[in-house]
């Protein structure tokens, strides 16, 4: 979490480490700051809490300018956000670093460092680094060879960027357990968390590898390993535009991102479905040949991806009679794991740098998983590099912290990825042609959806004053009442718990009354009966009840139903999502609340 950003140029700097920050708000906005280095005017830093908005008034109204700079807006791990905790933070008005990620051994670090007569001037874990620097570059005045000695010290996740009064022609960027990418400029260089950040100023980006430091000059990049050898990476050309990531006329990015998604949709498919059958290159050809192996299959992911991996299972028992298990990464990473024979280890994330699967994913391939998956958005992430075989989502960019299109990409993936697996069972085989033509509808029927945008925008007005709600599902339908109940907690602020419906009268049902509205989701499918009896128990305590449904009719006053096309009961999860994510948005929009970029998150969790 936290983005960071730095330039070296021989003109200005500090609006390209401005728009930067701005590109990178998604990884953190509690408080931001850059530290400019000037031939005449030296090293001079400005920090601010709050948004890198606040930042750049605060540069606005300043004189601040340098050749050469370092920029962060932070995330708070250790220490309130504030001013005295924002980076970049400085030792002896020499040395400045800014850093993402957490230094676990800070405090060991600290009591040595007090002991050197440093003092200490916030509460991050981060300031242990640029004191320690300071206390190595006095036996190694040069830049790099003080940074490596450093590290050696470090444990930890950390992506760090480095400069020095003494060395103002140079950056150095540090690359250990945290994304750090190198942009390549003409007459300037830069690094940034994402190349994101970077791509007003350049296409062309240098992916640092595991504990890679680069030295960075106008006109050189040097890197090194972590055992000191000089290498070469590789350099890529992105074709992303610049202003690919703007609102366009949306008044937030989730809006603009629940309504791409039919386009997202459409793109993913793209190349990867036949007339009536998956292509078989649809997961890579590499991919063929382990997926005929698999006997298991090991879902992990987090937060919102970990829904949709939920639903997988859901598909992948029914469709393919392969067993399928689903864990949260955090849970995973620090669980000793018994792995079946011939299990797939498969990782769903939309950044593709979570901290907790990217563990998770580490830890699965030293520990006898047959092979690993990455289904991914990001292309040049940690995950999709480090895993043996990669499905790209082609959501575009998802910059709302709450995830909408991401979600409904991952479920349509791994709808594919149940069709290819259901290769191997001769039972499913009639199922295909099926499918793929109900796939095919999808992007339409979602567009229908949409239409129901306004009546949702009304409904939420009943949502506005309540604290809690309960979001019903059953089946696979159940992670998306999960789903469901994140998107309105995380945007409203409004307490909400996703549960099975048959879960109700095992305790859920205490709670409910007439101040606890109760979201219920019904499609046509063989647990719908049941589902009925179940709105009858809520109806019975006096609680109000919201239907979606392509089925349910009443004429109850109590129960408002919200009509939905008729769907494949296979895609039900991926359509009745649309709603929910509607709902939480105009809910969120009444209360008035930071839509995109909700208290105490961030959009990509680099720390555990
Ligand atoms: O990038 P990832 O998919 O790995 O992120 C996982 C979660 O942090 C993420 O889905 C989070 O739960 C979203 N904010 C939910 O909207």
């Amino acid at each position: 979490m936290c983005g960071i950003v730095g330039a070296v140029s021989y003109r200005g700097v500090e609006r390209i480490l401005i728009d930067g920050l701005k590109r990178l708000e998604y990884r953190g906005y509690d408080s931001a700051g850059l530290a400019l280095i000037d031939r005449t005017k030296g090293l001079q830093r400005l920090r601010t809490q709050g948004k890198v908005q606040n930042l750049e008034t605060l540069l606005n109204q300043s004189s601040l300018q340098g050749h050469m700079g370092i920029a962060h807006t932070r995330w708070a791990t250790h220490g309130i956000p504030s001013e005295q905790n924002a980076h970049p933070l400085m030792s002896h008005d020499e040395l400045v670093i800014v850093h993402n990620g957490i230094i676990e051994n800070h405090e060991e670090l600290k009591n040595f460092l007090l002991k050197e007569g440093y003092q200490f001037f916030s509460d991050t874990d981060s300031e242990t680094v640029v004191h320690l620097l300071h206390y190595h570059s006095k036996q190694y005045p040069d830049l790099l060879k003080a940074t490596q000695q450093t590290v050696k010290q470090l444990e930890g996740s950390y992506a760090l960027g480095i400069a020095s009064i003494h060395q103002p022609e140079r950056l150095i960027a540090v690359c250990h357990g945290c994304p750090l990418v190198v942009g390549k400029g003409m007459g300037e260089n830069f690094f940034a968390s994402d190349p994101l950040a970077l791509l007003s100023v350049t296409k062309e980006f240098i992916f640092l590898e595991e504990g890679d430091i680069a030295d960075i000059s106008c006109d050189q990049i040097h890197i090194y390993t972590a055992e000191d050898i000089h290498v070469e990476r590789p350099t890529r050309i992105l074709e992303l535009q610049s202003d690919f990531a703007d609102r366009g006329e949306y008044r937030h990015y989730m809006c603009k991102e629940i309504f791409e998604q039919p386009q997202a949709i459409i793109r993913l498919l793209e190349g990867r479905l036949g007339r009536n059958t998956l292509l078989d290159s649809a997961f890579g050809l590499k991919a063929n040949e382990i997926f005929a192996r698999v006997q298991h299959v090991q879902l992990v992911a987090c937060g919102t991806s970990y829904h949709a991996a939920m639903v997988a299972r859901y598909w992948l028992e029914a469709l393919t009679g392969i067993p399928c298990s689903v864990e949260i990464a955090s849970e995973f990473r620090y669980r000793k794991t018994v792995v079946p024979a011939n299990s797939l280890f498969i990782t769903l994330s939309q950044s593709g740098e979570t901290a907790d699967t990217l563990a998770a994913l580490r830890l699965a391939k030293k520990i006898g998983f047959l092979s690993s998956l990455a289904i991914c958005n990001a292309p040049e992430s940690s995950l999709v590099r480090e895993s043996d075989l990669h499905f790209m989502m082609r959501a575009g960019p998802e910059i709302g912290v709450a995830s909408t299109k991401a979600f409904t990409a991952q479920l349509t993936a791994l709808l594919l990825l149940t069709l290819e697996l259901s290769h191997q069972n001769p039972s499913f085989l009639g199922t295909e042609k099926h499918l793929v033509t109900e796939i095919k509808k999808l992007p339409k029927q979602i567009e229908s959806v949409l239409h129901i945008n306004k009546a949702i925008a009304k409904l939420a007005e009943n949502f506005v004053d309540k604290e809690h709600a309960l979001f019903l599902g059953r089946g696979a339908l159940y992670p998306i009442a999960l789903e469901g109940a994140l998107k309105l907690k995380e945007i409203s602020y409004i307490h909400a718990e996703g549960y099975p419906a048959g879960e109700l009268k095992h305790g859920p049902l205490a709670l409910v009354d007439k101040n606890m509205p109760v979201i219920v989701i019904a499609p046509n499918d063989d647990l719908l009966e049941k589902l009925k009896s179940n709105l009858q128990e809520v109806r019975a305590r006096g609680g109000e009840l919201y239907v979606f449904t392509d089925t349910v009719q009443t004429a109850d006053p109590g129960i408002h139903i919200i009509n939905m096309p008729s769907v494949d009961p296979i895609l039900a999860p991926i359509l009745y999502t649309i709603p929910l994510q509607l709902l939480a948005y105009h809910v969120a929009v009444l209360k008035g609340t930071d839509i995109d970029q909700p208290r105490n998150l961030a959009k990509s969790v680099t720390v555990e």
